[in-house]
């Protein structure tokens, strides 16, 4: 494998073959759930069980899944780019941590985890695997203002500096299992064009903004990215 400085973007259907629900689909979670209400500050102060509620059933769901073909050909590619003397940088819209347990290292989780809860009055950040409600205590602080660590729609996703700073030094992009539809994510692709650099889409069916990829690979994410990947690293 040549030396590739990669930046990947991956969204909800990377996952979704672990089982793990996506957002948009017909039974993603955005058509059996209101994201007004369960996904802006706006709901959590409105009613914020319900979105503790939501939250929770997520973070149960999350020892029932593990990390999918997909995930794990990811850990392989960085593996491999690095060792060529190249970089990788995983960009995540996904809060499931799979690609951490597959064993991706250089991960920014730009809309934050399921597995990690904030305090609002102290702004401490925990790992957290049980429930959340309004009565439960700040581990440091003691006040009852806790909430979960996830990017909610109307909030800044975290970590774009290094994202821009990824991008900007990048020569492949690629997007996985996203709807490219939630920005600024969904706005890489187009930073990438505007480097002239080779833009990768591998998804289930073609996204918002196909068009501006210069390569296509569709169907599930499990067997198309171990694919790919091979193609790539000539394994
Ligand atoms: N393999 C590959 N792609 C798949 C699979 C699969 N098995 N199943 C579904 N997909 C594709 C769908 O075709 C769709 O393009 O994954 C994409 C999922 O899109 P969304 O449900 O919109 O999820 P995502 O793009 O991650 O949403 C972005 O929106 O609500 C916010 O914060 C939330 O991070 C999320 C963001």
């Amino acid at each position: 494998m040549r030396p590739l400085r990669i930046v990947v973007l991956t969204g909800a259907g990377i996952s979704a073959d672990s089982g793990v629900d996506t957002f948009r689909d017909q039974n993603g979670a955005w058509v059996k759930n209101n994201p007004m209400k369960v996904a802006t500050p706006e709901g959590f102060a409105e009613d914020p069980e319900r979105v503790h509620a939501f939250y929770n059933a997520r973070r149960a769901q999350l020892p029932g899944v593990d990390p999918n073909p997909a995930h794990v050909a990811l850990a392989e590619l960085e593996r491999e780019a690095v060792k060529a003397g190249g970089s990788f940088t995983l960009v995540t819209q996904n809060v499931d941590n799979l690609h951490a347990r597959a064993g991706s290292k250089n991960i920014l989780p730009i809309h934050g985890s399921l597995t990690k809860v904030s305090c609002q009055a102290c702004q401490e950040v925990f790992d957290w695997e049980k429930n959340l409600s309004v009565k439960t205590p700040c581990p440091s602080c003691g006040a009852r203002a806790m909430r979960p660590y996830i990017v909610w729609f109307g909030e800044i996703p975290r970590h774009f500096d290094k994202v821009e700073e990824a991008m900007m030094e990048a020569d492949l992009f690629i997007s996985v299992g996203t709807s490219g539809s939630v920005y600024p994510a969904a706005g890489l692709v187009g930073f990438a064009r505007e480097r002239g650099i080779p833009r990768v889409e591998l998804n289930l069916e073609p996204s918002d903004n196909a068009y501006l990829f210069t390569d296509k690979r569709y169907g599930r994410a499990s067997e198309v990215v171990p694919a790919y990947v091979r193609d790539l690293v000539g394994l």
